[in-house]
Formats: C-alpha cells, structure tokens, sequence
C-alpha cells in the first residue's frame, strides 16, 4: 500500500536550492506567481514546499511550534503564530503547500537561532524543533490546524548534533548516529530509524485517513532507506544533497539509475530536487539544464523545481515544461528507467510507458563528444522491424531505423526519445511485470 498519494512523481517547487535559510514569504510567494502565470502549474508543478529555516529554535511551553514572522509576516496575525494565511494564500492559487521537519530533536541549519533572541544561547542540542516527542502534535499542527499537504522529514536532528542530557533523561530521545556517508551504512540502526518514520507515517494516516498528503523522507541513502523508504514514506532520498555543478548532478543520478527495483507508482527514489535555472544548469548552460531534466525524466523521479522563478529566462520555464518530456516522467505505469546499456562514459536508459511506446535516453556524461549505438535489443523489440523514434525535447519525428542505429552526443548531452516498435513479448507482459521490468 503506498504511503499518501503520488501515483505519479510529485512536482512542485521547493525554497531550499534557491533560498537556503533566507527565505521569506514574499520569495515563496513570487516564486508561486511564476508557476501559475508561467503555465508550469499547468505542466503538473503543484506543490509549494518551504524547506528548512521557517522556524524559531524553541518551541512554546506547550510545545507549539513558533514560525519566525519576521520572514514570513502573515504568520503573526492570530494569539499563536500561525502558517495557515500562507497554506490558504498558496490555495487560493491552485496549488498545494508543503512543509519542511525534522525526524529527530533538533534540523540541519543554525542560521535562524538569530531569530530566537529572548532565548537562552543554544547549541544546537538545545533546539527543538523537530519531531522526536512531538509527532502527534506537530502532525494535527501542520496537517490540521495549518492544512498543508506535504511533508519532508530531514534526519540531521538524529546524526549530526546529539541531543541533551536532560532530553535524554527523559526516555523521549533514543540515543542514535548513523554514520552519514553514502555506501557506508550502519546496519544496526536501520530498524529503529525505520520505526521512527513509520510512527510518523501512522499518525498521519490518522489525521488524513483519505491519505491526501506526500511524505518526504531525507535520509540521504543512509541506514538502507532505500529498501524500506516504501514503507514509510511516498518517496526516499537516495543520495546527498545535490548541488548547481554538473558533477554533483550526475553523482544524484548515479544513486537512483540502479534503484528501479524499489520505485512504482506511489513510491519513488528521490535523488534530489531540480538545480535548473541555477549555475551550471541557467539560462547559459541549457544543453547541461536539458540532460539534468532528461536523466531525471527517465528516472521518475520527483520535479520539485529548485530555483527562483522570479528571475530564470524563459528558455528554462521551457525545459522544466518541456511536454513530452515531462509526460515520460509522469508516466501513468510508473516505470523507472533501467540501465540498457553502461560502460563508464556512456549509458542508455529505457522506460516503458503505458501505452506500450518505450523511452529511450542516451546519456554522454563526458566532456568530450562521444558515439552511441542504440540497438532495437536495448529496446527489447524485433531487430527486423522498424523502431520509429520520436524526439521528446523537438516533438518531432526523428526517422526509424532496423537493428541500430548510430548516434554522435556532443559532451555532457543526454537525447531523449519514445520508440515504436515491434515487441519481442506481447504488450500486457510490459505493462503488468513488476516496476521497471522491460
Ligand atoms: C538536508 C537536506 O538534504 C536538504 O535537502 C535540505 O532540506 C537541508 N537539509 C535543510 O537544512
């Protein structure tokens, strides 16, 4: 039974790229404006997140959660701050809000203790911002009280800072670090991070029993997230954070092109939201921004668009918008895309869509150009019938060949297509074999 509701890879955009810790309502909010005038929410791009910074270090003495108004001024208006204005602003918009918390006691950043002023010099064992003995409480708040839709739970309140000694005194906080290094996962700790998710999960489930909400988890591929993240969440991360450099980018790729076993729709590999429109991947790098949006079309992996809308050139909005582009990733069968074809420069990947078609992608991720031969086998289609390919990025057709055919990539690009052709198995055994079987 997936968790919540994605039959398809959430979209949405998310302040955290952009924005870091200097986020503000307005920023949000212009951001939101683009999506809607800029038909992006028409594309799918529904869901507004607010990732870390959003709150003050202490909650009140009856544990509520305090939003810092000073960044986000409509939250002051009732006794209690309050973040509902803001969910009712987003949805009046069309959209959806999304929120960002914490598995264990405290969160990642520190930027906004200066917020905190009338409290006590903290480090950050004494934050508590995030859900370790709040769960019921701050789920009825974010899910009730302030409506939002959308949830992504981070884990650096159980890794990097430890909690206090009166904390865990109380039984409230059970000792834990997971070593937070990619490949290096601490096994014994896999079953109790687990459990804390899926209590977060369960107590969801009670204040949306419909089980109208997306769960995020960041547990960045750690402590095996991704064999269990189904369980606990709508989709898991599966790498470090992503950043505005090719290199990087494609590291987030590499932890998800694997992975198909483990995503189908309503539960997906997350490696990372969108860095389109910043650094190597604005308005001058455009081949980069398209094969970063073509890996993580094939992937289905979620869109949340990480930029600031208010200022990226039209020539982006297009790429993220991309039609066709955006329809193989949204997929109604939710294939990821398996790996046809790797060596260390080169790799093709293929999706199987609804329909029947296939996606194909070859992907050059060097900086040299590089030649490409794609075979109707990588498709699993006859060899002695025409494939008709069809470019995703030009929706035009691009010809049909018999056997192979022969490709030359310039350096970094990654060309994306849907096939037609002849399977080798009738169409339902496609359709209906386990996620991402071809
Ligand atoms: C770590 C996560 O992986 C990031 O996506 C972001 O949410 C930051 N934490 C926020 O501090």
């Amino acid at each position: 039974q997936p968790v919540g509701s994605a039959p398809t890879p959430p979209m949405g955009w998310s302040s955290w790229n952009a924005f870091r810790v200097d986020i503000t309502e307005q920023k949000v909010l212009d951001s939101a404006r683009v999506i809607v005038d800029s038909g992006l929410a028409q594309a799918g791009y529904r869901s507004i997140n607010v990732d870390d910074g959003w709150w003050l270090k202490r909650r009140t003495s009856d544990g509520r959660l305090q939003v810092r108004t000073g960044l986000f001024p409509s939250a002051a208006k009732g006794k209690d701050t309050s973040l509902r204005p803001f969910t009712d602003k987003i949805h009046a918009m069309g959209l959806k809000a999304g929120l960002y918390t914490d598995i264990g006691r405290n969160a990642c950043s520190q930027a906004y203790d200066a917020d905190s002023p009338n409290l006590p010099e903290g480090t950050h064992a004494e934050r508590e911002v995030g859900l370790m003995g709040f769960v019921e409480q701050d789920v009825k708040l974010f899910f009730g009280d302030w409506n939002f839709d959308y949830l992504k739970v981070d884990g650096c309140g159980l890794s990097s800072y430890g909690p206090d000694r009166a904390h865990v005194a109380s039984g409230q906080y059970r000792e834990y670090k997971p070593t937070i290094v990619e490949g290096n996962i601490n096994q014994s700790d896999v079953e109790g991070t687990k459990q804390l998710y899926v209590g977060l999960k369960q107590a969801l489930h009670d204040v949306r029993p419909r089980g109208d909400y997306v769960l995020s988890v960041c547990l960045w591929g750690t402590v095996n997230v991704r064999s269990w993240g189904q369980d606990a969440g709508t989709m898991w991360r599966t790498s470090r954070d992503i950043a505005n450099s090719f290199s990087q980018m494609v590291h987030n790729f590499d932890s998800v092109a694997t992975r198909e076993f483990y995503a189908g729709p309503g539960r997906w590999n997350d490696p990372d939201m969108l860095e389109i429109g910043n650094g190597e991947f604005d308005g001058n790098h455009l081949l980069e921004a398209r094969t970063h949006m073509g890996l993580w079309a094939i992937a289905a992996a979620p869109l949340m668009i990480g930029t600031d809308l208010s200022k990226v050139s039209p020539a982006v909005i297009d790429i993220l918008k991309a039609p066709e582009v955006v329809a193989i990733n949204q997929d109604p069968a939710g294939h990821q895309g398996v790996l046809a074809y790797a060596d260390s420069d080169r790799q093709i990947l293929v999706k199987t869509l609804a329909d029947g078609r296939k996606a194909v992608l070859l992907f050059n991720r060097t900086d040299a150009p590089a030649k490409f031969t794609l075979t109707a086998e990588h498709l699993k289609m006859d060899a002695t019938a025409p494939v008709a390919l069809r470019n995703a990025w030009t929706r035009a057709d691009a010809g049909a060949f018999t056997g192979q055919r022969e490709f030359e990539l310039k350096p970094r690009e990654a060309l994306l297509f849907t096939a037609t052709g002849k399977h080798l198995l009738p169409r339902g055994y496609f359709v209906s074999e386990r996620p991402g079987s071809v």
